[in-house]
């Protein structure tokens, strides 16, 4: 037996009174008051009241004294009007309820380990394991839903300007891009591996050499890396390429799209074009590549203002080659003592600053916390080069540029978030152009991409390339969001000779070039086109529009910190007939497969 819902229980409304309608739905919580049972009903939609009383129908009545929370039922029932002390203006259906005359039960429910409700307090470990209750709770639902719309809406946007959609294979040769790959042993061909994509880089490439022009695709990508917050082992990119561009098509096609994207999933006018900052001012403005512009915090460099400084902290940084700077917190020069010292000790603990120097401009004095070393003469220089007015508060790092610069943008931060200098109800997107094109790694002790190994060098740097690689500016460039890295992509090398000059800096022989990547130099013999593309983080740009604080709550599926799957228990160990077929044996010491 099966009631078919004529309704949502996110729609009826004042006009359906007098109706008689069938709803189907979770029971989502119950009252009994004087003999009558009160339920809301829940589905994907929304919430309607529905009542049962001994008078519409005393077997419905009797039935619904066994209902418990989540327990699925269907109703049939006649819609009223509430009367006005009764309507509940927070639901979409709080101007009616529904008297019932027919339930059918069609599950009932244990009790769930977590009440199914917004705001919960549930260890996020309890929620993975039962996901499928997590997901019931409103804003989850609205979360995924909002990612389907989102999808839908990037869709249509590049369908409509001529972009082809290919799938790309999820088994494909380990081509590194900086993490680790994951692994799928072939059951063919004894001893060889599959890789599972980190990207489709190499694969949109080719398909610009195949001549497909402009492609997309909303893909999984893979990555063995360690997690935060921001990361996840599989997640979802917008992937993007496109021949016969400069950066300028590319930015103006991406910022069309998070036009399109903030526009109809969240009402927002993004304004375009979006703002462009080299990474070097980012840098040194903001101490992040990803700088969060939503609020200002501007680094001011007191380098030269401290150089002769008595002090010799600053004197000896800036002999060194280091630099002083800092940034000017406007209204903030009320901050206690015991505050400042909380706060040096979080640069010294958390962020790893050798120490942390103020200065506070306040009516009767201006107070450093260095005063004792360093002239009046030279603090009020300091103070007029941060544009400090009457009761501001400086933040002062002295050290090493490789160190200083990433600590006082970590400390902005810090100062942007507790002291809520951050205007959320904006969004402030960037473009950072003008990446640097290597990086060196002191393990390896070799120059390592700093984007990916494909990324073209800036024209005017080339001549650089061997002998200051680490100066070269690449054409790479991501988009920022809110301090959030949402895309990142480069005009690609199209020129064989250049690509092979570019594995050899970064140390990948010619022979080690052939075998990794020998079928992108083999597709570049026969005609390759200029191009260009990116690729946007899906998970992080639905993190955003949600407002949520992880990828876990906008992936129905997603792993926790460890990686793993603690509803379907999955990485787990597997038959040892099924490593057999696979010609693997695992080390000794590591457990061994069931049997
Ligand atoms: P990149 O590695 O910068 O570029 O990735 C593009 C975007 O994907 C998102 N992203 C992630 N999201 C969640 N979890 C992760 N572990 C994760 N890693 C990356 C970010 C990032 O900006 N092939 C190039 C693109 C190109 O050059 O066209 C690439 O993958 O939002």
């Amino acid at each position: 037996m099966f009631l078919k819902r004529t309704h949502t229980c996110g729609e009826l409304q004042k006009a359906d009174a007098g109706k008689t309608v069938i709803l189907n739905g979770w029971v989502d919580t119950r009252r009994d008051l004087g003999g009558v049972i009160f339920i809301d009903l829940r589905d994907r939609y929304g919430f309607t009241q529905v009542v049962f009383s001994p008078q519409d129908n005393a077997e419905a009545h009797e039935l619904a004294d066994s209902l418990r929370s989540e327990y699925v039922i269907g109703i049939e029932g006649l819609v009223h009007e509430r009367d006005e002390t009764n309507v509940n203006p927070k639901l979409v259906t709080g101007q009616v309820e529904v008297h019932v005359h027919k339930l059918l039960i069609y599950s009932t429910a244990d009790t769930p380990p977590f009440e199914i409700e917004d705001d919960i307090k549930t260890n996020e470990d309890v929620r993975l394991k039962y996901r499928y209750l997590d997901l019931r709770r409103p804003k989850m639902q609205h979360n995924l839903m909002l990612r389907s719309k989102v999808a839908q809406i990037v869709r249509n946007y590049f369908y409509k300007h001529d972009f082809a959609e290919v799938e790309t294979p999820v088994l494909m040769r380990s081509t590194p891009e900086g993490a680790r790959d994951y692994l799928v042993p072939s059951r063919v061909n004894p001893g060889s591996f599959y890789a599972l994509p980190q990207s489709p880089q190499t694969y949109k490439q080719i398909l610009m050499v195949s001549g497909m022009d402009r492609y997309f695709q909303i893909v999984k990508c893979f990555r063995d890396e360690d997690l935060r917050a921001d990361r996840q082992p599989e997640f979802t990119q917008i992937d993007v390429e496109m021949s016969f561009v400069d950066e300028e098509a590319i930015y103006e096609m991406a910022e069309g799209m998070m036009k399109n994207v903030l526009q109809d999933a969240s009402g927002y006018e993004l304004p375009t074009p979006i703002p462009r900052m080299t990474y070097q001012d980012a840098i040194t403005k903001y101490g992040s590549d990803k700088p969060d512009l939503r609020f200002g915090l501007e680094f001011v460099d007191f380098s030269e203002i401290v150089a002769e400084s008595e002090f010799r902290v600053f004197a000896k940084t800036v002999e060194d080659g280091g630099v002083v700077i800092g940034f000017n917190v406007p209204g903030h020069g009320h901050l206690g003592r015991g505050i400042m010292d909380r706060l040096t000790k979080r640069a010294k603990d958390e962020i790893g600053a050798n120490g942390l120097i103020y200065i506070k401009n306040n009516e009767d004095e201006v107070y450093s916390s260095v005063g004792k070393f360093v002239s009046e003469d030279t603090t009020l220089k300091m103070v007029e080069k941060a544009g400090c007015d009457k009761g501001d508060l400086i933040i002062v790092l002295a050290g090493p540029k490789k160190d200083v610069y990433g600590h006082l943008g970590q400390l902005r931060l810090i100062m942007g978030q507790e002291y809520e200098l951050i205007d959320t109800s904006k969004n402030a997107l960037l473009w950072v152009t003008e990446f640097p094109l290597l990086e060196y790694d002191p393990e390896s002790g070799r120059y390592m991409a700093m984007h990916h190994p494909f990324t073209s060098p800036i024209p005017e740097d080339l001549h650089l390339m061997e002998t200051d690689p680490g100066k070269v500016r690449s054409r790479a460039y991501d988009m920022v969001m809110n301090g959030n890295e949402i895309g990142g992509g480069s005009i690609r090398i199209h020129d064989r000779k250049l690509q092979e000059r570019m594995f050899a800096l970064l140390g990948i022989g010619e022979e080690e070039a052939r075998e990794k990547f020998g079928f992108l130099l083999d597709a570049f013999r026969y005609g390759a086109p200029p191009h260009g593309g990116l690729a946007f983080g899906l998970d992080r740009i639905v993190m955003l529009l949600t407002g949520s604080r992880s990828l876990r709550d906008v992936i129905a599926f997603p792993k926790n910190q460890r990686a793993q799957s603690t509803m379907d228990n999955c990485p787990d160990v597997v038959d040892v007939r099924q490593l057999d077929e696979l010609h693997i044996q695992l080390k000794p010491g590591i457990k061994f497969g069931k049997s």
